[in-house]
């Protein structure tokens, strides 16, 4: 059976890693959430005082990435992989509020972007593998076999990102979010390097009136269209 790449783009929160983690699942392939890496360095960045709500220390963060190590590491009771900083697991805590609101002028440093774009690309040599992030289809494999790029409306998506942190017991209000969601949309899809836009040849998926079972269903679909064509 052929094995082929998955890209799968799109704005925050519209379920692109829940739909990667279960066709990584189906497909027995590696699945790989290029945002937790950016996350995980602008924790880096929070911890060591290089970024605030009043100002972003840019250069000392370009200058220390060669000490970042980031890795992912399978915990096969959740089912997939988790991100580690400097080999300590920092799942929780690159998934919290403070993280979200200051990760897009993290993305938006060209050094940071190569560093990780080396390193995805790198992870992705054998292929049979699901990333999903902003810049996947369009810059780390733009000969990825299927690419997607998922969409749903900003109160949708704000809505299920809140439910999630609350669910979490994170302190946080409904506007917050959505106020989150929208300055990262307008940050990720305007920035100079890599902004967040549909590849031309991929496949646009607007899931705000979609179960996860109908989603995954349309795109498994894709999956064995590309898998027959390539068999042909
Ligand atoms: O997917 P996420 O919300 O966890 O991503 C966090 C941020 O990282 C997002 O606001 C933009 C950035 N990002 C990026 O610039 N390129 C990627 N490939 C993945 C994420």
């Amino acid at each position: 059976m052929d094995k082929i790449t998955i890209a799968i783009d799109g704005y925050s929160s519209t379920g692109k890693s829940t739909l990667a983690k279960q066709l990584a699942k189906h497909l027995g392939y590696i699945y790989v959430d290029t945002g937790a890496m950016y996350r995980a360095i602008t924790l880096f960045a929070m911890q060591n005082g290089y970024i605030s709500a009043e100002y972003f220390d840019k250069e000392t963060l370009v200058n220390s990435l060669s000490s970042i190590k980031l890795s992912f590491e399978f915990n096969s009771e959740l089912g997939y992989a988790e991100m580690y900083l400097n080999n300590v697991n920092v799942e929780k805590e690159i998934r919290t509020i403070e993280v979200s609101n200051f990760v897009s002028k993290v993305a938006e440093v060209s050094q940071v972007r190569a560093k990780l774009v080396e390193q995805q690309k790198e992870m992705g040599k054998e292929k049979a593998i699901v990333m999903d992030g902003r810049d996947i289809g369009t810059v780390v494999f733009p000969d990825a076999e299927l690419k997607i790029f998922m969409t749903a409306s900003a109160e949708t998506r704000a809505q299920r990102r809140f439910d999630e942190l609350e669910a979490k017991g994170d302190n946080v209000t409904y506007e917050e979010v959505l106020k989150n969601v929208q300055e990262r949309d307008y940050i990720d899809s305007h920035r100079a390097d890599s902004p967040l836009v549909i590849a031309d040849d991929a496949i646009e998926i607007d899931n705000s009136y979609l179960t996860r079972e109908e989603q995954f269903a349309v795109v498994l679909e894709l999956v064995e269209d590309v898998l027959t064509s390539l068999n042909k």
